[in-house]
């Protein structure tokens, strides 16, 4: 028996396909409107609003900064019904009205991880509300995570891609997303034959697989309130660094015509690419303490023969691999 979670979800299909469910969590008072209208403005710059978007290709990440609507977030809870806004707040737990939600959320997934094998404690498990005019878009985009979404006002279409597949997101996408060296989705109505599409009601879930593209339609007759929580498990830390490192590998050595293998495909070295990231993120803090000393300023090496060097002038990392090729990486 799941705290939050009925039990018609299905644990062997986290993360490899999406999956509709319901949830427990009707009645809640955290998510009632009397209590987002005293917690969110409490969460300060937490809280991200903007218009109601009605474009699938809008930029996601962008929204609350080329999109918005003009009002305060007093006045677009208050008015979100006829203001065609989009509220998205990151980390409600921070406000002591979400906390246990989010300790029980956490214990749920941790149950769903060991029936599935995929680990003990979700890592880096953050909620996300989103409050939405009647109407509203939420463009095509993927999360980064693994998510469940919880629907508890009003109705929307989500649509949900299954993830790795070309047709939908390139590889070099998955890439760049994930490593925000550009947040912008590309997206054509060609792809939504490979849509699940949901009728998401409320005490109605939704699970999006890890990299699983979505886009979700509010429904014409009420304000839309959903709750999400984001969470990695080790596999999907393993991934994400790979594509971190596949995307500096591919922004370095395109001049040269040469392109990496794609993340999850077969000779991709996705293990060796994920043990090189903390090595490379390591480099970025160490390029901060060794201003002003002449180049190389570190080199470490690390298995598999190959050697860094990190360069305080350019705020770079320089991989120099056995056999001759050199990789510039900016970390
Ligand atoms: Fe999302």
């Amino acid at each position: 028996m799941y705290q939050c979670f009925n039990d018609d979800i299905q644990p062997a299909s986290l993360d490899k396909a999406p999956f509709q469910f319901s949830h427990r969590l009707m009645g809640h008072p955290a998510l009632e409107l009397s209590n987002l209208a005293t917690a969110l403005p409490a969460l300060g710059e937490r809280v991200m609003y903007s218009k109601g978007l009605s474009n699938l290709g809008a930029n996601l990440d962008r929204a609350h900064i080329d999109d918005q609507n003009g009002l305060t977030i007093e006045e677009t809870i208050e008015q979100i019904r006829t203001t065609q806004s989009y509220i998205a707040v990151r980390g409600p737990e921070h406000h002591p009205s979400f906390k246990d939600l989010h300790r029980v959320m956490c214990e749920d997934i941790a149950k769903l991880m060991r029936a599935n094998g995929t680990g003990q404690l979700p890592e880096n498990a953050e909620m996300w509300l989103f409050i939405a005019s009647p109407g509203a878009i939420t463009p095509f985009h993927f999360d980064r995570f693994s998510n469940f979404l919880l629907q508890f006002r009003g109705s929307k279409e989500v649509a949900v891609f299954k993830p790795w597949n070309d047709e939908v997101i390139t590889p070099q996408q998955y890439e760049c997303y994930t490593a925000r060296s550009d947040r912008q989705m590309d997206w054509s109505d060609d792809k939504d034959r490979f849509a699940h599409k949901f009728n998401f009601h409320p005490g109605q879930a939704i699970h999006i697989p890890f990299l699983g593209g979505h886009y979700v339609k509010n429904g014409p007759e009420d304000v839309s309130i959903s709750m999400a929580i984001f969470y990695d498990t080790d596999e999907t830390r393993r991934f994400k660094q790979a594509l971190f490192i596949n995307d500096l590998i591919r922004r370095r050595t395109a001049r040269f015509g040469w392109q990496p293998r794609a993340v999850n495909s077969p000779g991709s070295l996705d293990g060796f690419k994920s043990g090189l990231y903390p090595v490379v993120k390591g480099m970025a803090s160490l390029k901060n303490r060794v201003a002003g000393l002449g180049r190389p300023a570190a080199t470490a090496q690390i298995s598999g023969g190959m050697w860094l060097h990190g360069s305080e002038l350019l705020a770079e990392a320089e991989f120099v691999l056995h056999g001759g090729l050199r990789v510039m990486g900016a970390v």
